[in-house]
């Protein structure tokens, strides 16, 4: 996948993207924001992995978002199965030095239209942390609807914390 966006490119993980992963990913301001799944520290180990089972996908789910001509951050999801098989959840991140330009909210705009499209989704969801103000306000810029507050639904570092629940929905 290649996506030229105006801020970014949503495109395909590749093995050269492994330094600027590794640099960017690496960041504990990140980490608390993510499921524990995402590693801390981030070595060059989790990096060749996790580009490995990008590229293995198909249809491939998780994109690098390369700005200036790295990868900075990514972005993707998790189509869900059995009968929840029209939905799926969409989660992101972006390296500390290019947040706040507005870089993922076009490519999760970008990415929620090509999940719905190529999946024949009718729904994508995204449960940030309650406190994540950032990506709550990413999500609602990209015309996400809040459903839920989940009360006391996960433990992050030691601590119980609420998640918000966020659909965007396809026409009927
Ligand atoms: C959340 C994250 C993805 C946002 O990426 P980004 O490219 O910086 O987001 P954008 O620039 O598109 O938009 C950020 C918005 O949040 C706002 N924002 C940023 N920090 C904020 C804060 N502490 N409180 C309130 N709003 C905040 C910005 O002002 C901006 O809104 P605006 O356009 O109305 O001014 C990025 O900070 C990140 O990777 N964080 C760590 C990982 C993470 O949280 N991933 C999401 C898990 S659900």
């Amino acid at each position: 996948m290649h996506l030229r966006l105006t801020r970014s490119i949503v495109r395909s993980w590749t093995n050269e993207d492994l330094a600027s992963l590794v640099k960017h990913a690496d960041n504990r301001k990140i980490w608390l924001n993510l499921r524990d799944r995402f590693p801390h520290p981030y070595t060059r180990r989790d990096g060749r992995d996790f580009i490995h089972l990008a590229r293995s996908q198909r249809p491939e789910t998780m994109f690098a978002i390369e700005v200036d001509g790295e990868a900075a951050g990514g972005i993707g999801f998790v189509p869900h199965t059995d009968v929840e098989r029209v939905s799926a959840e969409i989660g992101y991140w972006l390296g500390e030095p290019f947040w706040g330009r507005g870089i993922v909210t076009e490519a999760l705009v970008a990415v929620t239209k090509h999940a719905l499209d190529t999946h024949h989704l009718t729904r994508v969801f995204a449960l940030p942390y309650a406190r994540n103000t950032a990506s709550c306000r990413v999500l609602e810029k990209a015309g996400y609807v809040l459903e839920a507050r989940l009360r006391r639904s996960a433990i992050k570092d030691g601590e119980i914390i609420d998640q918000m629940q966020y659909a965007f929905v396809a026409p009927e």
